[in-house]
């Protein structure tokens, strides 16, 4: 209730500004709030060499510098993302960068990696009490001369942390970044960071994070080169460049990434796709817009083990994990599944 009060209140703000006080305020008072009781059994899920006790996870951005992924999973969230970390800190991009899109329960966001950079996150990392599954989601510098090498170097510092490391090549805001998702630089990327994860932190599952704005032919050769890599899984997907036509609100027009419901349906049709193309072994991660357990639940019938959310938090508050969680059950329920992972890709 307190917590429903509050996300109401900061959504007053604008957008930039509440998610700074959001991260303070959960940073001070957020072991105040009583932890989540344990989820049901029933949502367990077995992979990448962990068990998730809930399938939802928080995705990336909004603990880009790692400071409250215990306090985030006290809500219930299965699994934490943070980052993306960078090896060098950056401001990012001009305000404003971050908008809400009301009426249609979206987001455009051209953030542009704003953070403190790995060595900061890696302090926070370090003095966190190791519970829960967090993973960090790598990326380079805007004014790198060499990108692979800042993955590795971001790599390295942080896989140390990770229970997985997950590699962005898909944010819109960085120029240039996205051509990291075609054949040769991609092969290239993967190679580098598998040679690295066999070095020094073997055990480590990677997974690659993809724009949902590629073409059958690019998710071909996308495929091709993750199953050749022996990377574990995909997250599917990032933000969006395209704007449908159903939008309505007057911010539609801003440059940078959407997310929330206008993504849900592409970012599914995109993970279907994927799982058309890739080996059941392979782990997807289904992410844009869930808001619903029925939303959790029909990525998951598309193949993904696990999913996450962003945008939809904004709106809501953290009480939306416990909320998805009785609608996932009963989605369950309702279709004779005793399992989360009974359903998977089913
Ligand atoms: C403000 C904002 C910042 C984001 N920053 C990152 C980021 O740093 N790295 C990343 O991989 N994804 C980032 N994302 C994308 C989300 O992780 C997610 O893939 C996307 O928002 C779709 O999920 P949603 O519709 O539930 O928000 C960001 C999203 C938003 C809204």
């Amino acid at each position: 209730m307190i917590l429903d009060s509050a996300t109401a209140l900061l959504r007053l703000l604008p957008a930039e500004t509440a998610h700074k006080a959001t991260i303070s305020l959960t940073r001070a008072f957020g072991g105040l709030v009583g932890a989540a009781p344990p989820p049901d059994p029933r949502l367990a899920v077995r992979v990448l060499g962990r068990t998730f006790s809930n399938p939802i996870g928080l995705a990336a951005g909004f603990d880009k510098n790692a400071v409250v992924p215990n306090r985030m999973l006290r809500f219930g969230f299965g699994f934490v993302e943070c980052g993306t970390v960078t090896p060098r800190p950056q401001q990012g991009n001009p305000r404003p960068r971050l908008f809400r899109l009301e009426e249609d329960r979206a987001v455009i966001n051209r953030m542009g990696f704003n953070n403190g950079g790995m060595a900061q996150a890696a302090v926070c990392l370090a003095h966190r009490e190791r519970r829960g599954i967090v993973g960090i989601n790598i990326g380079a510098n805007k004014d790198s001369a060499d990108r692979i090498a800042d993955y590795k170097a971001a790599f390295e510092t942080l896989a140390p942390y990770a229970d997985y490391v997950t590699v962005n090549v898909s944010s819109p805001n960085t120029p240039g970044l996205r051509g990291l998702q075609g054949r040769d630089e991609l092969t290239q990327l993967l190679s580098v960071l598998t040679a690295a994860r066999a070095e020094l932190a073997p055990t480590t599952p990677l997974l690659l994070k993809i724009a949902p704005d590629l073409d059958m032919q690019a998710l071909d050769d996308i495929a091709a080169v993750v199953s050749a890599s022996g990377i574990e899984g995909l997250i599917v997907s990032n933000t969006t460049i395209a704007r449908p036509d159903t939008l309505k609100s007057p911010e539609a027009k801003e440059a940078g990434g959407l997310s929330g419901a206008p993504l849900f349906e592409p970012s599914t049709q995109i993970l279907r796709e994927v799982k058309k193309r890739v080996s059941p072994s392979l782990v997807l991660i289904g992410v844009g817009g869930i808001s619903t357990g029925a939303h959790a639940y029909a990525k998951l019938r598309a193949g993904a083990s696990l999913v996450q959310l962003y945008t939809a938090l904004a709106y809501e508050g953290p009480g939306i994990v416990q909320r998805l969680q009785r609608e996932l059950l009963a989605c369950l329920d309702r279709d004779g599944f005793n399992t989360v992972t009974d359903a998977i890709g089913k």
